[in-house]
């Protein structure tokens, strides 16, 4: 008895050390990965962008009233950025004065910070290269990586971001201080382990150069593809779909959404508009989480914007999806 006692009782610490060493390996393993400098190109653009000289003249507009037209303008094109396409108020709060990403115990609590100019603000000093740093490249201010998943935005271009920044800058501030971003036990062995991989090691260069103008608004594969960059974290580059890495383990995998038999082959337009704005599918059955999350926007994107994805969805070679 005596002997089963002194066994159990050395199992019980030896198993206490290992989870405290796998613990301890974790925690510096994700505090390094966390507390990396990363070196980010410097970009510059304006904002409000300008109008046009041929237009100013057309109109016979002062400086001034050029300065406010082109402002009126971006704030308008930035409103519908981010109902219809950039999902920023889903972490930072619909009034844009902080929200949540990750509010969970052993993953961690993951706030996305205050973006008016109230207190508890983060972007007061903000230049456009430090919006460019976190929003394209996943960097924060400080050049620390974030925990924002910023390869979703890696498409976006200069004239989007300076519209996003012109319609926050429009709010009215929000006091509200959050508490910064913090990793618990589970978090920081996903972390360590590469389960949650960072924005920063997951965008290749961060030096290429960003498009100025988005393509045209219009029907057209290159415009589809541009929209299409904020699918491709969970549909996969090739948008043939599968598990959706560094998702929640809870998710259901990705849709393939190329022309094969595993993807939309034999889909209408309206089909796809009906599984993109109801979330149900031609069979009647219906689309689960996260892609729920898509639905709210996709309401808000135009006809155009809508036929421009369908047609480049439909341009993709039929693939698999990958197992
Ligand atoms: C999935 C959630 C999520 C989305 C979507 C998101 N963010 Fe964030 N954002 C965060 C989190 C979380 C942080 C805090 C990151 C950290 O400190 O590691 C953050 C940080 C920031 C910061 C401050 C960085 C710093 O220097 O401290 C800015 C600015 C920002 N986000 C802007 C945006 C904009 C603009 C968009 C839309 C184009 C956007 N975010 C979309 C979650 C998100
Ligand atoms: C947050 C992750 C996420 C994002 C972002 C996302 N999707 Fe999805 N999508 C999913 C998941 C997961 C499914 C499968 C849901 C299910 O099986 O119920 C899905 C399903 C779909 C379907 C239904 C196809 C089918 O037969 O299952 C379409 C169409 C679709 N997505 C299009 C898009 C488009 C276009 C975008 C970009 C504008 C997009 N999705 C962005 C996760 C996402």
């Amino acid at each position: 008895m005596k002997l089963l006692l002194r066994i159990v009782l050395v199992l019980v610490v030896a198993v206490a050390l290992l989870a405290t060493g796998v613990y301890a390996w974790a925690s510096a393993s994700s505090s390094r990965t966390l507390n990396r400098t990363i070196e980010v190109h410097e970009v510059d653009f304006p904002i409000p962008f300008p109008l046009e000289a041929d237009e100013i003249a057309e109109l016979g507009l002062s400086p001034a009233e050029a300065e406010a037209l082109a402002h009126e303008r971006a704030v308008e094109r930035g409103r519908h950025l981010v109902h219809a396409r950039y999902p920023c108020g889903d972490c930072h709060g619909d009034d844009y004065g902080g929200g949540v990403m990750v509010d969970a115990f052993p993953i961690g609590t993951l706030l996305g910070p205050n973006l008016t100019s109230g207190r508890g603000s983060v972007v007061l000093d903000y230049t456009p290269a430090d919006w460019s740093r976190i929003v394209r490249h996943g960097v924060r201010k400080d050049g620390r990586p974030a925990v924002m998943p910023s390869e979703d935005f890696l498409r976006m271009s200069d004239q989007e971001l300076s519209d996003i920044v012109a319609y926050i800058e429009s709010l009215p501030p929000v006091d509200n201080e959050l508490r910064a971003v913090k990793l618990g036990p589970l978090g920081r062995i996903l972390m360590a382990t590469g389960e949650i991989k960072l924005s920063v090691d997951l965008i290749e260069s961060h030096d290429a150069p960003h498009p100025v103008y988005p393509p045209p608004t219009e029907v057209s594969v290159e415009f589809g593809q541009h929209l299409g960059g904020v699918c491709v974290g969970c549909h996969g580059m090739e948008m043939t779909g599968g598990k959706i890495a560094g998702g929640d383990p809870a998710w259901v995998p990705a849709s393939n959404l190329t022309p094969h038999a595993e993807g939309l082959a034999g889909w209408s337009y309206e089909d796809f508009v009906a599984a993109m704005r109801d979330a149900r599918r031609p069979d009647g059955s219906e689309i689960r989480v996260p892609m729920t999350f898509v639905q709210p926007y996709a309401q808000q994107m135009t006809e155009v914007e809508m036929q421009a994805l369908w047609t480049y969805l439909q341009s993709l070679p039929p693939q698999p999806t990958p197992r």
